[in-house]
């Protein structure tokens, strides 16, 4: 149970990182409008430098928040705790290009569903923090915990947001 709650509370940078630029989003987009020879855009018109900047700071502060109350297992301090909040946000929002840059590449519109949307924040997320965390946090079962927990949420909260004026589609 205790290792669940602290799966949760792991988890706080990553999921705000990620909701925060549906709200603050908007502007210059992430790749500037370029279009690869593939006749799509980069990263495309969902990602926006300011939801990513956003996101890396919403992150941070949330997860530094939390640090500053609780001390997860997974880390030696709350500063250290602190750094991996800003790295998990990075790693999230960093994740998410990617996500983005892969849907281009396989021809996906922006906004359309898919398979690898619900994932790739995560993983980037947990790969980026791999320097700062101790190895506790990588056991199959809370991996399998985080992987199978944001596949249910992400979905959820997604037409959540929707429901509440805040996305134009609901995935
Ligand atoms: N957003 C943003 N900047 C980012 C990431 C997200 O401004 N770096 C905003 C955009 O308004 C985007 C919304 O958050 O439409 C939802 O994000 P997401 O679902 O990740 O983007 P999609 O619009 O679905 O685009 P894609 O198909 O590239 O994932
Ligand atoms: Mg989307």
């Amino acid at each position: 149970m205790n290792q669940l709650f602290d799966l949760l509370i792991f988890l706080v940078p990553i999921y705000i990182a990620n909701a925060i630029p549906v709200v603050l989003g908007g502007g210059m987009p992430l790749d500037f409008g370029l279009v690869l020879p593939d006749c799509e855009r980069l990263f495309g018109k969902g990602k926006t430098i300011r939801g990513f900047i956003a996101g890396v700071l919403g992150g941070t502060a949330a997860g530094g928040l939390v640090a500053m109350i609780y001390v997860l297992p997974f880390f030696a301090g709350p500063q250290q705790q602190f750094i991996a909040s800003f790295v998990l946000a990075l790693g999230t929002m960093t994740g998410d290009a990617v996500g983005s840059f892969v849907k281009r590449r396989a021809h996906v519109d922006s906004g359309r569903p898919f398979v690898l949307d619900t994932l790739f924040f995560l993983v980037m997320a947990l790969i980026f923090v791999y320097p700062v965390a101790n190895g506790s946090l990588y056991e199959p079962f809370g991996l399998a915990f985080m992987l199978i927990l944001t596949v249910i949420l992400h979905p959820l909260t997604n037409a959540i947001a929707n429901r509440a004026g805040l996305k134009k589609v609901p995935w």
